[in-house]
């Protein structure tokens, strides 16, 4: 096992979904995945392997923010040589044109965090999606808004007025998490997406219910299935 991933070799396949609530995890490996077993409960951080369409596939949840994120995204690559990672998670509407529910296909990711700027000694770097995912993802789903998120460590923003910059220059959606696991995954030379779903709005300070959360996660995690492994 790695230090927060209780796996032996082999039992987490190279294609992984990530969504942040590990009862998500749970969920996602109940609802689309056949011959499911539970590879770990560290922590409560649920991780499942099992088949979509005959092909293996895992499920890890990530906790919140990029500080957890990259922990599992970074031993789910060292210690379990994975491939593949899709984020599939909620995300907040930062313009009028997202509606609540809306999918949302992060192709880059800016970000408020430290970790980047840590890593690049001040230089920004810019996190971005790989491409054949982003692609197959886009296809799978012409429905759904392309382009950039902001991946905040902050759910609730000292100075939220911020973020409007970022729409000013095109962001679309906040999240907490794309920004480490695009530059993980490219770090180690692997793939990686975040599919999101709107959960709350804030500029219109509309929520989901849970029940519409549910129902509007299960596309999300299509997409990402398709993308991955369609
Ligand atoms: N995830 C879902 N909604 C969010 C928001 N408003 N801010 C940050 N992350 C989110």
């Amino acid at each position: 096992m790695s230090t927060h991933i209780g796996a032996a070799p082999g039992d987490i396949a190279p294609v992984v979904l990530m969504p942040g609530d590990p009862l998500r995890a749970r969920w996602i490996a109940e609802t689309f995945l056949d011959d499911v077993a539970c590879y770990s409960e560290v922590r409560g951080m649920y991780g499942y392997t099992g088949t979509w369409r005959g092909h293996h596939v895992s499920v890890q949840g990530s906790g919140m923010g990029q500080p957890s994120c990259a922990i599992y995204a970074t031993e789910l690559i060292r210690e379990y040589d994975v491939q593949t990672i899709v984020r599939v998670g909620s995300c907040g509407a930062l313009t009028e044109r997202l509606g609540i529910r809306d999918l949302v296909i992060a192709s880059g990711a800016c970000t408020d965090s430290s970790m980047n700027r840590i890593t690049f000694e001040g230089l920004d770097y810019a996190p971005v999606a790989d491409f054949g995912l982003l692609r197959d993802a886009a296809a799978a789903a012409p429905e759904a808004h392309v382009g950039l998120v902001f991946s905040s460590d902050s759910f609730y923003a000292s100075r939220p007025e911020l973020a409007t910059r970022m729409v000013d220059h095109g962001v679309l959606a906040v999240e907490m998490e794309a920004a480490a696991l695009y530059t993980i995954a490219a770090r180690h030379g692997r793939r990686a997406l975040a599919v999101c779903t709107v959960s709350d709005h804030v500029v219109t300070g509309e929520e989901t219910t849970a029940h519409e959360r549910e129902q509007t996660f299960g596309r999300m995690v299509e997409v990402a299935l398709t993308a991955a492994l369609g």
